[in-house]
């Protein structure tokens, strides 16, 4: 995982600032319940999107285990951050009417000692609400970048821990299951064809990490010869679900 005390300057610039910030919030938004509650943002960050959950009628806490993001996030939520592990929550269970999960998931080695916290704070009937399928949201939408790297994806794509159908057998066993599904647009992310072969160059892209090397070229030159090699295709659409019992 990244050193986010490092990361903390350049967090809000590089994972698509405010508009990204926006959506997200407004994703989770939809999923939260209404009326006066008790949020907890797990991971909240810099609290770039803990801060659009603000509600005159509504507390909400952001935890995270990084000073150096905490820093940032206590100045948007003055007295509403605690420094924390997910897997370790400073909570007592049953307190919280909603927990938020953006982005932490796909991170970590095991996700399962997270998603126990989260539901042990919940009090009963409250929602989990969370990111998955990371990875994936660049692939929502089809493209021609989403056809050119599909057999490499299939193929390479390493089991990872955000993944949905793993998320929802271990959400079974804390007895949530999915009430409601909906997406949020990276805005501003989508990439174009030079900006792929750039990131696979860089080694940020998992699935050709894993893969061998003259496959990984053969998709390099595939994407070298699509149209438009400095248009970004569609923006990712990043998958956000709700659990409850
Ligand atoms: C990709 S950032 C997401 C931040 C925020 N949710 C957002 O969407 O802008 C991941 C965050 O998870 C935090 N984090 C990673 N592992 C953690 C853990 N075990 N407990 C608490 N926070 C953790 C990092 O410090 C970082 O702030």
């Amino acid at each position: 995982m990244l050193d986010y005390d490092d990361e903390a300057r350049h967090y809000d610039a590089t994972r698509g600032g405010e508009p990204r910030a926006r959506a997200a919030a407004d994703a989770v938004e939809r999923l939260l319940p209404q009326g006066p509650c008790a949020v907890l943002d797990i991971a909240c960050g810099t609290g770039i999107v803990t801060e659009r959950l603000l509600r005159p009628e509504r507390t909400v806490v952001g935890v995270d285990r990084s000073p150096g993001m905490l820093g940032l996030a206590a100045r948007r939520l003055p007295g509403g951050v605690v420094r924390g592990d997910a897997a370790a929550l400073p909570f007592a269970s049953r307190t919280v009417d909603a927990v938020v999960i953006v982005w932490l998931l796909h991170l970590l080695p095991d996700p399962d000692p997270v998603l126990a916290e989260a539901a042990r704070v919940l009090r009963p009937g409250g929602v989990l609400i969370t990111t998955v399928d990371k990875n994936d949201a660049y692939f929502v939408e089809d493209s021609d970048i989403a056809q050119v790297t599909a057999d490499l994806r299939r193929a390479y794509a390493p089991r990872v821990p955000d993944r949905s159908a793993r998320v929802l057998d271990r959400a079974a066993e804390l007895g949530l299951r999915m009430a409601a599904r909906t997406v949020f647009p990276g805005t501003g992310q989508g990439r174009s064809p030079r900006g792929w072969r750039e990131a696979i160059d860089a080694g940020h892209i998992s699935w050709c990490t894993h893969a061998p090397q003259d496959r990984v070229a053969d998709v390099r030159r595939r994407l070298a010869a699509l149209p438009g090699q400095e248009t970004a295709r569609p923006d990712p659409q990043y998958p956000l679900i709700a659990l409850k019992s």
